[in-house]
């Protein structure tokens, strides 16, 4: 199967949304995604099958030096096949193309192989807070 990953690549709402739902185990819900990646977003990466989106990721930025992960995301028939471990690959390369000079990520613990191992990050120490 051929996969094709484009940064920027165009997508519609509710592709990211299903795809969102599937990934994250909740509802479908109609988020205006076009209208966040275009104001608050560095990039995305878009991976696409014969069928559709079959990737995904978001990478928020500050501006300047900081590019953020966000909604890594692989539908269920394409996982375990190096998707996810691409998408990233991409989002790094561009968001050091952009002029960052840290890429950073946060995730559950049953992911730091994919995160670490596959994908090249390093253990840091981080904080969060939840505010609602
Ligand atoms: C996490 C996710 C993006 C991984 O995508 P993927 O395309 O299946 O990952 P890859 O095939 O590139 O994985 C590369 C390696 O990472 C590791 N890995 C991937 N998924 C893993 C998982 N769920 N648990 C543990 N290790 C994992 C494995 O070592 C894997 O290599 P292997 O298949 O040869 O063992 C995908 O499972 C997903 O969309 N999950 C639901 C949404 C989610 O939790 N996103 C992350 C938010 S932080």
């Amino acid at each position: 199967m051929t996969i094709t990953f484009e940064w920027r690549g165009a997508a519609e709402n509710e592709e990211i949304g299903r795809l969102h739902a599937e990934g994250f185990d909740h509802a479908y819900d109609p988020t205006d995604w076009t209208g966040l990646l275009s104001r608050h977003s560095l990039g995305w990466v878009t991976a696409r099958d014969h069928e559709g989106l079959v990737g995904f990721v978001n990478v928020i930025w500050d501006g300047q030096a900081h590019a953020f992960i966000e909604d890594t995301l692989v539908a269920d028939r394409a996982r375990r096949q190096g998707v996810g471990k691409r998408l990233i690959a991409v989002a790094t390369e561009e968001a050091k193309g952009a002029g960052c000079e840290w890429l950073h990520v946060d995730f559950d613990d049953h992911l730091k192989s994919f995160y670490y191992d596959a994908c090249g990050f390093s253990p840091t120490s981080a904080g969060l807070i939840q505010l609602r």
